[in-house]
């Protein structure tokens, strides 16, 4: 039996790494989070086979209870929401992982000292990707301040604490204290609550990203440990998939690892930035709709409020209206427009905008001097000329898309609030801008009723 218990195990890490290959595109993602959700069923399954197992009914409770709240949180939370959820379920992974490491540690029938020191790493790197992720959640659905939370000396004391979880690990290793154990779990649980504190709430998609990093590789050291080569696998693959994303992420807001982990980023009040000088300039609907439908060029660049008007259907429709006009429509999508990786493809996508329309920051932004119209929907730090000028913005240096440098900017948002980042957009000011205000699906609507006149 433990045989196929095995062969079965290698057919899950075999189901999820074709999942995961198909989630790197958005037209195959849905299809590859099946597939891995098909492998989990399998791992979860067979586990119930494995020999000298006792506790079903517990194992029974566990898997329905935490199913039943696992359907209704996914159907019931909002697109703008995911990163928190994401963020919770990430430290479950790494919880779960923590969780068998205190197991085994308490059990102590851990065959040698190779992979007690495994299960104390997975132990210690689970406890602090589980209370990260629980502050992350926390800050993300407002519970705790979003802002840094710094005080005098709190790298030293995070350093101490560090050192302490460290020490009881290692203390672990030589004598068998009992009351070693909790300690060691309770002083890594606090490092990871302490070291996401200082971390503001818009680099925490970084931050969520490294936890689940974190997962990943203490998944798979407890995997070594209880010779579980689903575990192992599969936490391999998240360790460095989790790895690469954290790295991009970091690239594309132009910060390094080390500045989003320990820079208190956004810990300065807007006040100190420059003030943009001049007026917003409104414009009336029907001109916008004359502007768009006269345009030879226009490229519609989608941000965070287009996400939460749940816009992207009108915006295609929009974009149906232009085409049939004969006007080039392109679509600018940033990596961190929105509030997660892929959220604009994630939602374009949906609504129907074929993927020969989407470009990348790269491929679009050497178009913006001959667009005749950008149109802004619901975007604001990624079309911060600010980033590019203005050394003394939190956001500087961050890659934005050239929308000042087309020939006419629209953009629509509600009023004069700011972007997540938190900073004033001098784009909004420019002589070539004016602003549509309202909510980016009714605005879209508008325009589409608008141009279908024309
Ligand atoms: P933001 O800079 O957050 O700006 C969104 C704008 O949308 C706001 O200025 C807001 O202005 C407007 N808005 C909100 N609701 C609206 C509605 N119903 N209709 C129309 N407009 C609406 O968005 P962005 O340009 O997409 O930039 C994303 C930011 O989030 C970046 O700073 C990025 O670093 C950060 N971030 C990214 C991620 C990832 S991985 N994508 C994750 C977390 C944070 P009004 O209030 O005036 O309407």
């Amino acid at each position: 039996m433990e045989q196929v218990i095995h062969i079965a195990y290698f057919l899950t890490a075999f189901l999820f790494i074709i999942g995961l290959k198909r989630m790197s595109s958005p037209v195959t993602a849905r299809s590859g989070i099946i597939w891995a959700g098909w492998a989990m069923l399998l791992a979860v399954v067979v586990t119930f086979f494995w020999p000298g197992l006792h506790n079903y009914s517990l194992m029974i409770i566990a898997v329905v209870v935490g199913s039943i709240i696992a359907w209704v949180a996914a159907k019931k939370v909002a697109m703008t929401d995911m990163p928190q959820m994401i963020a919770i379920y990430n430290g479950m992974g790494g919880g779960a992982a923590a969780a068998i490491a205190a197991l085994e540690l308490f059990r102590g029938t851990l065959p040698n000292i190779g992979l007690v020191i495994l299960a104390i790493v997975g132990g210690l790197i689970g406890s602090i990707a589980f209370s990260g992720s629980v502050i992350a959640f926390g800050k993300l659905q407002g519970l705790i301040r979003d802002r840094p939370i710094t005080f005098p000396l709190q790298k030293i004391l995070n350093l101490i604490i560090f050192v302490a979880a460290v020490g009881c690990g290692g203390a672990l290793l030589s004598a068998h204290i009992p009351w070693m154990l909790p300690l060691f779990f309770v002083a890594s649980l606090l490092f990871g609550v302490m070291m996401t504190l200082p971390i503001g709430g818009g680099d925490m998609p970084v931050v969520i990203s490294l936890y689940n990093a974190l997962t990943g590789l203490a998944v798979g050291f407890e995997g070594f440990a209880m010779e579980n080569a689903a575990m192992i696998i599969a936490g391999t693959v998240v360790g460095a998939a989790g790895t690469l994303l954290t790295l991009m992420m970091a690239r594309a807001m132009n910060r390094s690892l080390k500045n989003i982990l320990f820079g208190a980023f956004g810990k300065e009040e807007i006040g100190s930035e420059r003030c943009a000088m001049g007026s917003l300039k409104p414009i009336e609907l029907d001109d916008a709709a004359i502007l768009l439908a006269y345009a030879d060029k226009v490229v519609i660049v989608p941000g965070y409020g287009m996400a939460v008007a749940q816009a992207q259907h009108k915006v295609r429709e929009l974009m149906d209206v232009l085409d049939k006009r004969g006007v080039t429509v392109k679509f600018a999508v940033h990596p961190v427009a929105g509030r997660m990786p892929g959220h604009m493809n994630v939602l374009l996508a949906e609504a129907g905008v074929p993927y020969e329309k989407l470009f990348d920051l790269e491929e679009i932004n050497p178009e913006f001097p001959n667009t005749n119209v950008s149109l802004v929907i619901g975007a604001n730090d990624v079309v911060n000329p600010a980033a590019r000028t203005n050394t003394s913005s939190p956001i500087y240096g961050m890659p934005i898309l050239d929308v000042d440098r087309s020939t006419n900017v629209l953009v629509i948002k509600r009023g004069k609030g700011k972007g997540f980042a938190g900073v004033e957009n001098e784009l909004f000011f420019d002589d070539n801008t004016r602003m549509l205000y309202g909510d980016a699906q009714d605005i879209a609507n508008k325009l589409v009723q608008s141009l279908k006149k024309l």
